[in-house]
């Protein structure tokens, strides 16, 4: 049986990130069951209806893999109580239809959201906002289990590499969740 494809959206291009890093152990986690891959959008222009149409070449290789997934899954970091800026700049691009007969890629897709901060909120807010983002979008959002891990630096070492500890166990939790999720959707 071919594996389910998820497609995972990191709201942070930090080379380091503790986000990317958190989707990294969550494709190791479920790398037997699914076919798990990072979406590299770091060379998404601004959104500007001035270059929209043709799209560049950038969004259409996004949106192609979108497309093609039966799961989004999140991991975002909050700024600033939000989600940051790149990610809203992504959702606007893909939010757009393809063209006259082909839909935006995002209506009724599932999605899972999970975040990791040094503070204390655990990305709570800015997940918040961005399940209203994505609901308006038409995604079929998995609202529990979320995943909202707080104090980063306890699960990581002197490197600011990730060793989940205390968060594994909801991690490999959430990741079952939404295998069942998007096959029961
Ligand atoms: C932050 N950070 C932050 N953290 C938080 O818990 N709540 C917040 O509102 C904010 N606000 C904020 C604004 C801006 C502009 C930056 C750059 C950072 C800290 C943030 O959680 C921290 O830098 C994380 O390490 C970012 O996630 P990645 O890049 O490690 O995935």
């Amino acid at each position: 049986m071919e594996k389910i494809k998820i497609a995972a959206i990191v709201g942070s291009l930090r080379r380091d990130s503790y986000n990317r890093q958190l989707a990294m152990e969550a494709g190791r986690i479920i790398g037997t069951q699914a076919d798990f891959q990072l979406l590299d959008y770091a060379d998404v222009p601004l959104m500007n209806q001035d270059i929209e149409h043709p799209a560049p070449e950038a969004v259409s290789r996004v949106r192609a893999i979108v497309k093609s997934a039966a799961g989004i899954w999140f991991f975002t970091p909050e700024y600033n109580h939000f989600f940051p800026g790149v990610l809203k700049n992504l959702l606007d691009w893909l939010s757009r239809p393809i063209s006259a007969s082909e839909p935006q890629v995002l209506n009724g897709k599932p999605a899972a959201i999970s975040g990791i901060t040094p503070g204390m909120s655990g990305t709570g807010i800015a997940q918040d906002h961005l399940v209203t983002l994505i609901s308006f979008l038409n995604m079929k959002v998995m609202n529990q289990p979320r995943l909202t891990i707080p104090s980063a630096q306890q699960q990581t070492d002197q490197n600011g590499r990730l060793t989940l500890t205390t968060s594994a166990p909801y991690l490999e939790k959430q990741a079952q969740a939404f295998i069942s999720f998007i096959q029961n959707n």
